[in-house]
């Protein structure tokens, strides 16, 4: 049995997200309070000659799979000669605003440094984790931060203590869809950073969300992209009487509970909308161990 690493690895919400600016090299400047949930993803990586990644649950190509090109990214930075067998497990939503492919990428990047004993430093292996996507170095560590820059300027902030949340992920098709979203801001959704500074604020001060700070540069284009989300949002709204939140370019919305007993009421009001429903709480780091046997 070669030896082996597993961990749970979190998806995040955007508490808020701000596009501040276009800029020159095609990225947008943003300014965005995110936060680790606890749905989360599986990942394994053990010793092996060749290095080969399977997906259980998605098809991906090796292009499209960001955890081999962390992978192969990692191997040419530090010189690695050895391989590794590495399974992912899916259970985070692709393409939803869930982060669940750039957390994917950052724990491939930890387990497989550990794997392979490269000693990197946190700044080298932040580097790297900004080379596959700008919100991969976040997850890094995880918790709560203030991302800026185009996603990979952080500044931690204190995790929440135990914030349930409902998340409703409905189904798309649109392709290239971070590209495209960014691509149809108009000028009236730009904004200032303005809530996203007052909401690190009370998350420094107070350790709980104030709901009224809480938007998303992206609700207008992602109603117009995403042509379902229209009737879900506001009939998610009535059916749980509560605001939902868009997270990051959706289309993932998100409701605060006010206990696990409350999300999970919610979630069995949203889920006559046929689409999937989840319930989790906030965690405080990027992954955490599994203790399981290699395979
Ligand atoms: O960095 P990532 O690969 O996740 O970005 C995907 C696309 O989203 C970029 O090619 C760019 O078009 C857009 N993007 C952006 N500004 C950002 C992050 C992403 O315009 N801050």
């Amino acid at each position: 049995m070669p030896d082996g690493l597993c961990a749970r690895t979190y998806a995040k919400l955007n508490l808020t997200l701000e596009v501040l600016r276009r800029r020159e090299d095609g990225y947008h400047d943003l300014s965005s309070v995110v936060h680790t949930i606890g749905l989360a993803d599986e990942l394994r990586v053990a010793e092996a000659s060749q290095l080969t990644c399977w997906v259980e649950g998605l098809s991906l190509t090796d292009e499209e799979n960001l955890v081999l090109r962390a992978a192969r990214l990692l191997q040419r930075e530090a010189g690695i000669g050895s391989g590794a067998s590495i399974r992912l497990r899916k259970a985070i939503p692709v393409a939803a605003g869930l982060g669940g492919g750039s957390s994917d990428a950052a724990s491939a990047l930890v387990l497989l440094s550990r794997l392979w004993g490269v000693h990197m430093s946190h700044q080298h292996l932040v580097d790297l984790a900004a080379r596959l996507g700008s919100d991969v170095p976040f997850f890094l560590r995880g918790g709560a931060a203030v991302m800026s820059g185009r996603g990979d300027t952080l500044m931690p902030l204190p995790a929440l203590g135990t914030q349930w949340f409902v998340v409703l992920v409905p189904r798309h098709t649109v392709v290239h869809k971070t590209a495209l979203l960014y691509e149809s801001l108009a000028d009236e959704d730009f904004a200032d950073g303005t809530a996203t500074h007052r909401l690190a604020t009370s998350l420094r001060d107070r350790g709980c969300i104030d709901e009224a700070l809480l938007r998303n540069s992206f609700a207008r284009a992602a109603r117009a992209s995403f042509p379902s989300l229209r009737g879900l949002w506001p009939a998610a709204e009535r059916l749980c009487s509560r605001p939902l939140h868009l997270s990051g370019a959706g289309p993932a919305l998100f409701a605060l509970a006010r206990d696990r007993t409350d999300a999970r009421a919610a979630a069995t009001r949203l889920a006559s909308l046929g689409q999937p429903v989840y319930v989790a709480r906030s965690v405080s780091t990027g992954r955490s161990p599994r203790k399981m046997p290699y395979p």
